[in-house]
């Protein structure tokens, strides 16, 4: 299994709308490590992007349970398909469900054979959305989220629960928050986490291109 780098381009201006096509030209050509998957998780309104960059892997940031129809604002796996998204987050802190909304989101996911990555705020969340079986359960403390201090630094042991109470449902954990660096990078994977789900540490440095290839080059 590679070890995935998640890198959520949010609604920052620099990386959506219609600065969105010249934030992902930088990564064109990039060299990506065998054990390394490198996905883009973009804003609803800039999906039919992924389209011009058929070379990239993207996620959206959120998906429905609904598929085509009369759903005012829902964005259905079926038209993600459509466009080439290849799955989705869903519950992350800054778009929380509730649970109804995440376990119907998932049952429709696993019969659509659909990947979706389940945001959690803490260790109890964590448990709980694992036995759902997601692609992923990613762990984002959103005290740390969008901040300095990486949650690899700051949360160590919960990473390690996370990690085991996951596995149990053959789960596999990505972490975020705070994540900048091949150092956090690195003590992910030592934690058991398969990868992780970053924003700022890319997005919002001076050379994007150069941060995701410091970030993976010494895996
Ligand atoms: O989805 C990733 C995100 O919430 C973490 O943000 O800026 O701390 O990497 P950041």
């Amino acid at each position: 299994m590679k070890n995935s780098v998640i890198i959520n381009l949010k609604h920052y201006e620099i990386s959506s709308g219609k600065s969105c096509e010249r934030f992902l030209s930088s990564f064109i050509g990039m060299d990506i490590p065998e054990n390394i998957r490198v996905v883009f998780a973009l804003n609803p309104i800039d999906l039919r992007i992924a389209r011009n960059f058929p070379e990239l892997e993207f996620y959206s940031q959120h998906v429905d349970s609904t598929g085509y129809g009369a759903f005012t604002a829902k964005i259905s796996m079926e038209s993600l398909m459509d466009l080439g998204i290849s799955g989705s987050i869903i519950n992350h802190s800054e778009n929380r469900l509730n649970k109804n909304v995440i376990s119907g989101t998932l049952d429709k996911a696993a019969r659509m054979d659909f990947p979706v990555v389940v945001c959690s705020e803490n260790l109890a969340e964590a448990g709980e959305y694992s036995r759902l079986k997601p692609e992923f359960v990613a762990y984002e403390p959103p005290e740390l989220i969008g901040g300095d201090i990486s949650v690899t630094s700051s949360k160590p042991d919960i990473i390690r629960d996370v990690v085991s109470l996951c596995s149990v449902n053959g789960v596999s954990v990505l972490v975020g928050a705070g994540i900048k660096n091949s150092d956090d990078f690195r003590k992910s994977l030592e934690l058991g986490a398969h990868g992780v789900l970053l924003a700022s540490g890319i997005v919002l440095s001076k050379d994007p291109l150069r941060s995701l290839n410091s970030l993976i080059e010494k895996l």
